[in-house]
């Protein structure tokens, strides 16, 4: 009898502890089974009621009862309590779902995209170059020495006296040249500075897209050639390019593609052949060496495309613009 009364305390005990960690109702019904199943450690208490003396039974069976009764009720409570917290959970599968709005390329870098494939077509590399550069790399390496007028071309934001941003992408010539060896053939986008005024026909941050060739025997008509192909690419067959005479320091002739779809010409491109100071500047014969040079003004070209008539817009991210051009 002692020993039965010691059995009921220890179960006590650890149904207790074990109905303290349940954390479902899974494992509730588990515990059940395991204290009030067909073989659970309670019911095998009942049967061994009949190994003791008839006048100790009674009071063992009602010990068992209250027992069974105690660990009954308790299931009940938790149960209970634990299907109320899984409503709480639970999910509303009426509310509208959460919507996500996928991402796009910015006008600008869909359109740079198309211009740098089309150069990757003819054989062009892509390099690139910091936008943060020295006067040798922006300036004089381009045969435009300190004090020439022809630096007023350039509105230039100056961090220290020999260091600038770059005003345009053309010292990524000179870095490569100065790098490898020809035959040379790539184009360089990227970002380039000055210091304007921001309106609808200027930015103090805009692109460009520089192309430089380099080899032996290199003439004006295969700048010619390629560059109104790549006119041809970007806005149809039917587009008529001409070049107008113009002037840089770093080109000799030098000259503008103007191009025409149908609304007038446009000047998109400056270009024209290597001048001899900058292969002498990179420590390369210019009697050995020709080679074609030219630069794209990317907004332009991609307010052209996406008949925009501001270039602020690029700029101001407002996002009723830039979802207009999602594609
Ligand atoms: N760097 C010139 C500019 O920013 C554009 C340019 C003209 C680039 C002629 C060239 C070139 O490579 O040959 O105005």
């Amino acid at each position: 009898m002692e020993n039965l009364k010691k059995k009921v305390e220890v179960l006590r005990e650890s149904f207790r502890e074990a109905l303290g960690s349940v954390r479902g109702l899974e494992e509730l019904e588990k515990l059940r089974v395991r204290y009030l199943g067909r073989k659970g450690e309670i019911t095998l208490l009942f049967k061994l009621l009949k190994e003791l003396d008839p006048n100790e039974r009674r009071e063992a069976g009602a010990l068992l009862n209250t027992l069974k009764e105690e660990v009954q009720e308790a299931l009940n409570l938790k149960k209970e309590e634990l299907k109320k917290a899984r409503g709480r959970e639970k999910v509303d599968l009426t509310l509208p779902g959460r919507e996500y709005s996928l991402g796009g390329l910015h006008p600008l870098t869909a359109v740079l995209e198309e211009m740098i494939e089309i150069f990757v077509g003819l054989g062009f590399k892509v390099e690139e170059g910091p936008e943060i550069e020295w006067d040798f790399y922006n300036f004089e390496a381009l045969n435009i020495p300190p004090h020439h007028p022809a630096r007023d071309m350039w509105s230039t934001l100056f961090i220290t006296e020999k260091m600038m941003l770059r005003t345009h992408t053309s010292p990524v010539q000179v870095r490569v040249m100065e790098r490898e060896k020809p035959p040379l053939r790539f184009i360089s986008p990227g970002r380039v500075y000055r210091k304007d005024a921001f309106d609808a026909s200027h930015s103090p941050a805009f692109y460009q897209l520089e192309g430089l060739y380099v080899d032996k025997k290199v003439t004006f008509s295969d700048l010619k050639g390629t560059l109104e192909l790549f006119a041809r690419e970007l806005f149809g067959s039917n587009t008529r390019v001409k070049f107008v005479p113009s002037y840089f320091p770093f080109t000799e002739p030098s000259a503008e593609m103007s191009v025409n779809w149908g609304k007038g010409w446009l000047e998109l491109v400056g270009c024209g052949m290597v001048h001899p100071a900058v292969f002498n500047a990179v420590g390369l014969d210019p009697d050995e060496w020709t080679g074609y040079a030219f630069g794209v003004g990317v907004d332009r070209v991609a307010m052209i495309k996406l008949g925009i008539d501001d270039i602020r817009l690029f700029y101001e991210n407002d996002l009723r613009f830039l979802r207009r051009y999602l594609r």
